[in-house]
């Protein structure tokens, strides 16, 4: 028995040994043919088959790079006629009289990628599982110019894509939400400093043309430019390119101290045609502050065509609906109004620019036509937020927290029909919900709310008024009864409050009460109320009657759930406790 056992151990390895010695026969036939086709092609006779090899010295570390072991002829002119991979290297700078990149010297790796160990083709460019960095060909090796160029600061011959994709970076928005260093400081995405080394270029075009691919609730914008592969292509080489170890090291421009271009000619007098500017950005210009509000934001012109970008409501009436100031702070500071904003802050556009934005927005004006006064409204001034299903899923709503209000939930608009008109008019603060008093008439605000229920209790089916009552829940006061407890309510206490708050809302609204629990995005529909949002939790009609019949009984039409379990006693310290929570 052990002897069949050396046996097998013995033909294994003669096996393994036969194997080894196939691979690397094949390997020197491969890479052989090419040097003889070669030698053939030059007409030279006693051609020695040899890995041709030079170490690069890259920041004190050796790489090697055998890609000339088959490229042979890169660097002989006269072989620019011969096929792939015998030929000469196309010039790196074209129209240069003498090319400054010595390739003999630097190799292919540093600009191709690859594995530059490997002498089979399919290894060598790096096409195999797990390879990190795999082949780049075409455009895409500009991404790698910046191994040795500082090609965030300034614009390098020779790299057309990458010199667009960094124009495309600061025309297209993506210094609002995503830093760069020496570029940009946006903080409501992953720092993108060295993607190029952490992803692929199939990773970095997959998050930009389907942001939802990696992560569902991805708050990264679809933009409505991802199908214009001129737009996408030369944006990927540019992510590609960003690395922070580089071949070479150049001083690195400081962040936030781009040169000012103005953004028109006169920079005194305000403008609708400079803010028309401003708002579709400046084509080119390096200074990322300048305007492009039109990637995010949709406006009609005197066209009527919607156009723009669904990250932002639509903005074609909220120079009538806003008051001058606050559309003035929210340019410069949108999170003074809606705390979880993702619009980037404009703090360096100039006075003159932000009152021509001003005026821009306030010449804006348009109608649309409609079956009955309400759908008229609807479709015109809430459909973009709303959705014409009034599900709460136009466009945009993806960027917008919170969310706009579903409003095809019958329970919810049988609940609360009575306050829309309040809340039409006076807007929602703290939400992206505008107040409409300035655009819309009473009648008007009637009209639309009518509308909305009329259409909830159509789809109903049954079509016949069939209005779902609303308990009356009266807020309790020390010395009442306590209906579970039948104690008498005592004076209210945060602490407790605190304590009753970690045990029962926590897993929807977050031990910070923001809304951001771990059981909050799984909800869907309506997210939680963010509950330390002052704009908010401090308006006129959230009072603690509202607060207490929302928590007792559940917010209908949303995964806000009833409360009646818990005692008078410990509603009314919650209540207190969430009040400590905003200012
Ligand atoms: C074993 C031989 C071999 C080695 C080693 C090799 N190549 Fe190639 N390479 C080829 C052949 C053959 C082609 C042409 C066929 C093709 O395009 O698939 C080619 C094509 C290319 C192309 C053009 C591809 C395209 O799609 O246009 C590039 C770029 C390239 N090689 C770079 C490299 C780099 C960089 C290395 C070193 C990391 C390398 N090669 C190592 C054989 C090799
Ligand atoms: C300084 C950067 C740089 C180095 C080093 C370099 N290349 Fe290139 N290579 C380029 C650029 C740029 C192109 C043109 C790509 C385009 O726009 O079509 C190119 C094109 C090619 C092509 C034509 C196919 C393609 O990608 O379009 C091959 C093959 C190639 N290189 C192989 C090599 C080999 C082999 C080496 C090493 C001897 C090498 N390169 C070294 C930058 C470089
Ligand atoms: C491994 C380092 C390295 C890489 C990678 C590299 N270069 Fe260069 N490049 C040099 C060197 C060295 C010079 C010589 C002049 C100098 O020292 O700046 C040069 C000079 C140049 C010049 C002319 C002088 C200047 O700085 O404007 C251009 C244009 C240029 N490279 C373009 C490119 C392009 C395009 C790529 C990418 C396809 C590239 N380079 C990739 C090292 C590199
Ligand atoms: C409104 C803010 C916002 C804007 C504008 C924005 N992004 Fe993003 N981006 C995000 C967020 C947030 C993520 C994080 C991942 C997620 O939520 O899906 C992200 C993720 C990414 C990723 C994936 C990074 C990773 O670590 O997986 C890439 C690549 C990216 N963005 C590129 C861009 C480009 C290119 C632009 C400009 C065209 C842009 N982004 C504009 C918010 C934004
Ligand atoms: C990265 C995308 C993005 C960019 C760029 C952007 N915004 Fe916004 N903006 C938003 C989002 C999202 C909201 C909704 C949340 C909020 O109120 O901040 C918003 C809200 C607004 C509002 C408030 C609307 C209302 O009724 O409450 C105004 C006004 C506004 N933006 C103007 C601008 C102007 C002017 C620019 C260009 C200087 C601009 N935005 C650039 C995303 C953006
Ligand atoms: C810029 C986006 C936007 C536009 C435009 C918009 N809404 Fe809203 N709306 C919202 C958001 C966000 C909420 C959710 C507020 C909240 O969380 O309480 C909301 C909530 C509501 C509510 C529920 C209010 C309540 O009391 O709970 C009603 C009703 C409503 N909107 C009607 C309208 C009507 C009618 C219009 C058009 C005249 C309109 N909305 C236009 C974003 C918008
Ligand atoms: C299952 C998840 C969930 C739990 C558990 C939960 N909430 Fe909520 N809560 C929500 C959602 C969703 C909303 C948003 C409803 C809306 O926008 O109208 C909400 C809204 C609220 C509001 C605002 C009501 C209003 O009138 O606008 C208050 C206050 C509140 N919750 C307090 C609490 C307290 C206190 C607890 C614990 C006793 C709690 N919630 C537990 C999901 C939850």
């Amino acid at each position: 028995m052990i002897k069949d056992y050396k046996l097998l151990a013995v033909a294994s390895l003669l096996a393994l040994v036969a194997v080894i010695l196939a691979i690397g026969k094949a390997s020197q036939t491969e890479f052989a043919k090419h040097q003889r086709a070669y030698a053939t092609l030059c007409e030279v006779d006693n051609y020695e088959v040899e890995i041709k090899q030079i170490n690069v010295n890259v920041g004190g570390k050796s790489l090697i790079d055998r890609c000339a072991t088959c490229h042979v002829g890169f660097a002989n002119p006269d072989a620019v006629d011969f096929k792939q991979p015998l030929t000469t290297h196309s010039p790196i700078v074209p129209g240069a009289d003498t090319d400054p990149h010595d390739l003999a010297a630097m190799g292919c790796v540093v600009c191709h990628d690859g594995n530059g160990r490997a002498i089979t083709m399919e290894d060598a460019h790096g096409h195999f599982h797990m390879w990190p960095a795999p082949l780049l060909t075409g455009g895409a090796v500009q991404a790698n110019c910046i191994r040795c160029h500082d090609t965030n600061a300034e614009p390098l011959a020779g790299a057309p894509q990458l010199n667009l994709g960094r124009q495309f970076y600061i025309e297209k928005v993506c210094w609002a939400c995503h830093t760069i260093e020496g570029v940009s400081s946006g903080k409501i995405g992953p720092d993108l400093s060295d993607a190029g080394a952490r992803f692929s270029m199939d990773y970095l075009r997959e998050s930009i043309v389907h942001p939802e691919a990696n992560i569902a609730s991805s708050r990264m914008p679809k933009f409505d430019w991802v199908d214009d592969d001129a737009v996408v292509t030369p944006l990927t080489i540019y992510l590609k390119s960003q690395r922070k170890t580089r071949l070479r090291e150049y001083a690195q421009a400081p962040v936030g101290t781009p040169t000012p271009v103005l953004a028109f000619d006169d920079p005194t007098t305000p403008s609708a045609a400079a803010g028309r500017k401003v708002f579709h950005g400046v084509q080119g210009s390096d200074h990322p502050r300048h305007g492009g509000c039109v990637n995010c934001h949709t406006v009609r012109e005197a066209d009527g065509l919607l156009k723009g970008g669904h990250v932002g409501p639509e903005l074609t009436y909220v120079g009538r609906a806003r008051p001058e100031d606050y559309i003035r702070d929210h340019i410069r500071n949108s999170r003074d109004h809606a705390p979880d904003s993702v619009m980037p802050i404009f703090y360096d556009l100039t006075d003159t620019e932000v009152d021509s934005l001003l005026l821009y927005l306030k010449a804006l004006d348009y109608v649309d036509a409609g079956a009955t006064e309400g759908s008229r409204i609807f479709t015109t001034y809430c459909a973009s937020c709303h959705g014409l299903d009034m599900k709460g899923r136009g466009d945009n709503y993806r960027l917008l927290d919170p969310y706009p209000r579903n409003l095809a939930r019958r329970q919810f608009v049988e609940s609360y029909k009575d306050r829309f008109p309040g809340t039409i008019a006076k807007g929602v603060e703290g939400t992206a919900m505008p107040p409409w008093e300035k655009v819309l008439s009473k009648e008007q605000i009637q009209d639309v709310t009518d509308f909305i229920v009329q259409r909830n209790r159509m789809s109903d089916g049954e079509g016949a008024d069939r209005s779902f009552v609303r308990l009356d829940a009266p807020l309790p006061k020390a010395g009442d009864m306590d209906r579970v407890t039948e104690k008498e309510v005592v004076a209210v206490d945060v602490t407790r409050g605190k304590t009753a708050f970690m045990g029962h809302c926590t897993g929807c609204h977050g031990k910070l009460a923001n809304g951001k629990g771990p059981n909050a995005y799984t909800l869907g529909n309506v997210y939680p109320r963010n509950l330390i949002n002052d704009q908010f939790m401090e308006r006129a009609d959230l009072t603690d009657d509202r607060l207490y019949t929302s928590i007792i009984l559940g917010v209908p039409g949303t995964p806000m759930p009833s409360h009646s379990h818990l005692s008078d006693q410990t509603l009314l310290d919650l209540i207190a406790y969430i009040r400590t929570l905003t200012k």
